[in-house]
């Protein structure tokens, strides 16, 4: 009865109480010391509850007095408390959110509509490189930042090809199939990955040879949420030379963008491995035409190679965009990191291990794959009406290369060959509050209708790491769950889906890990 002691008053009182209760009943009689408990628990009375929840939210729709809240957050600091927490979890039914860097784009690491609980991992984040195999363990709770200062502390001709923004947790974003300005030389996260940490549903901790591979398949782009809580994956480190090169060169619709993004289309996926232009379009005000606005395209280049190289490229295959010289920036792979994170220039690498969000805006996003070139004319209609939404912007980015050769089923992430580019719909706001939030999601949620002729069907394909809660959801209840997973899961997953059920009801058959989006287990 001693632990009784370690909660407040109010702890008591709180509207989750029972299943809180029997939880931490339950680790205070596990192998987790007790004067550790208070550590890994954070009750809603918890003095450290606010900043600890706060502190991985990186969506400001989700950061509000009416979202709803966890009735704990676990934080632990040893893999086997990590076991511990779900074996109990399991036994008193406490529905666990995993979270990681928290950057879920609809908050699904934390937030729910029924009692659950935030495992939490922040705390485990260390980063074990061996530059000689060129690999690195790297846990679920380490950020990309830290990965990719860690990788250039040891080497300076090595790097990993994942996420352009430096906050995301190694956890969601792998699982979920990352990718980076370096997926047409080398592929997604996923596709180098060579061994993962995993703990099951029955508290085991598994790695690949445990595992085995259907479920190592599924944690390679299936994501996380649905199958266990993935510790560390074991990366193979790629080469990069000692500088790249990278350019940011803008065209307005006056300066001809729309025969640009013609153009760019039926170049950017051929380029050669090593380059990668992406598209980031937005509505801005015209310089030319005071009181109106026009349609800004900019072109943001990575480039594995020498600025004298890329300028003869661009010449030969891409005229059109007029790339100069001077346009162009040599520099280490590291710096081009904080260059694609948005740094300013001459940031120190240090910078990267900042583990802050550095915005606090609500945004909604959505996404889609192109596989024909949009015809001239309709990418004039598209850029008039995103001038009209005034708030929707769209990240094109480029596909083919290692992408194209890597086959669907290799991993659980399937968008490969016949992708032309992916596009991300972004839209954000200031001001949160039912009202607000709703104005600006209808926009963009037209924005998304309005491109339905021009990009995939049958199904309308989407990235799971760009979590979009309009393709399909579940309540992980009733006969109908399977059927309502089946319409987000063949978006995110095209023919993979089956398999990942196949592997879920294998693994996790009582349904244990589960979100608003997870893979359901089959019904028998
Ligand atoms: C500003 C910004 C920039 C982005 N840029 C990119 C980009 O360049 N490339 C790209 O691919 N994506 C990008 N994303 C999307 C990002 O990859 C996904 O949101 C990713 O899921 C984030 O992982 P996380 O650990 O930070 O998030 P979390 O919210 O912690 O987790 C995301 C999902 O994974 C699950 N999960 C987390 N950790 C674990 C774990 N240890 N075990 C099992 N399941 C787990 C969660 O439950 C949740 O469902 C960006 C997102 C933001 C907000
Ligand atoms: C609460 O936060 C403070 C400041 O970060 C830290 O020193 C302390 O250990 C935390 N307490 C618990 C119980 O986590
Ligand atoms: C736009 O294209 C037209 C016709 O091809 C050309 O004459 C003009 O110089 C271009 N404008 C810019 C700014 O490149
Ligand atoms: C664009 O123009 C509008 C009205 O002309 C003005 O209110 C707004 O501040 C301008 N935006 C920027 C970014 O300059
Ligand atoms: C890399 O680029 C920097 C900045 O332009 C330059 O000073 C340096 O000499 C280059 N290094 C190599 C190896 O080319
Ligand atoms: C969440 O709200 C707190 C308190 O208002 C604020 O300090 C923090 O920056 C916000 N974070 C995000 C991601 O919106
Ligand atoms: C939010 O507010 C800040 C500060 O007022 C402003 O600079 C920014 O442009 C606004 N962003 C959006 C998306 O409205």
């Amino acid at each position: 009865m001693l632990q009784l002691l370690l909660f407040s008053f109010c702890y008591f009182n709180s509207f989750h109480t029972a299943t809180s209760y029997l939880f931490s009943d339950c680790l205070a009689n596990s192998k987790i010391p007790k004067n550790q408990l208070k550590n890994i628990i954070h009750t809603q009375c918890s003095t450290n509850y606010t900043t600890v929840l706060d502190d991985y939210i990186r969506n400001g729709r989700f950061n509000t007095s009416t979202t709803h809240k966890p009735a704990l957050i676990i934080t632990p600091f040893q893999e086997s408390e990590v076991q511990e927490i779900v074996s109990c979890a399991k036994k008193v039914n406490l529905h666990l959110k995993i979270r990681s860097g928290g950057h879920d784009y609809e908050g699904l690491s934390y937030t729910s509509k029924t009692t659950f609980a935030i495992l939490d991992m922040f705390n485990l984040r260390s980063i074990d490189l061996n530059i000689k195999e060129e690999t690195a363990w790297v846990q679920a709770g380490a950020t990309l930042g830290e990965l990719y200062h860690k990788i250039w502390e040891n080497s300076k001709v090595h790097a990993f090809p994942a996420g352009v923004c430096l906050t995301l947790g190694v956890g969601g974003h792998i699982s979920g199939g990352g990718y980076g300005t370096m997926l047409r030389k080398y592929g997604t996260s996923v596709d180098n990955v060579v061994d993962a940490k995993i703990v099951d549903a029955n508290g085991r901790i598994m790695d690949r040879e445990c595992m085995g591979e259907d479920l190592f398949w599924a944690i390679r782009g299936g994501g996380g949420g649905s199958f266990g809580i993935v510790l560390s994956y074991k990366i193979n480190l790629v080469p990069v030379p000692k500088n790249v090169t990278v350019f940011k060169v803008r065209r307005t619709l006056e300066q001809n963008a729309t025969d640009i993004v013609y153009s760019w289309q039926n170049i950017a996926d051929k380029f050669e491995k090593e380059l990668f232009v992406r598209v980031f379009l937005q509505a801005v005000n015209s310089t030319t035409t005071p009181g109106k606005m026009t349609a800004r395209a900019s072109f943001i280049a990575m480039y594995l190679g020498d600025s004298d190289k890329l300028v003869s490229i661009m010449d030969e295959k891409f005229p059109e965009l007029g790339l100069k010289k001077e346009d162009c920036n040599e520099m280490s792979w590291i710096k081009s990191t904080l260059f694609w994170a948005d740094f300013p220039e001459n940031t120190p690498e240090e910078a990267m291990l900042n583990r802050k969000s550095r915005s606090s805006l609500a945004f909604k996003m959505k996404s889609d794959y192109v596989k024909t070139p949009i015809s001239k004319g309709n990418l004039g209609t598209i850029f008039d009406k995103m001038i009209e939404s005034k708030i929707v912007w769209m990240m094109w980015n480029p596909y083919g290369g290692r992408m194209s050769e890597i086959p669907e089923t290799e991993t659980a992430f399937p968008h490969r060959a016949g992708n032309i580019y992916k596009i991300q719909y972004l839209t954000y706001w200031n001001e949160t509050g039912p009202a607000s939030d709703k104005a600006n999601i209808d926009i963009v949620r037209k924005f998304h209708d309005f491109m339905t002729p021009f990009v995939s069907k049958n199904p309308r394909q989407a990235f799971l790491n760009y979590r979009d809660i309009d393709i399909g959801s579940t309540d992980n209840v009733g006969p109908n769950a399977y059927g309502e997973a089946r319409v987000y899961g063949e978006k995110y997953f095209n023919g993979n889906f089956d398999r990942l059920v196949q592997v879920k009801t294998k693994v996790d058959p009582t349904n244990f890990f589960r979100n608003e989006q997870s893979i359901p287990v089959l019904k028998n």
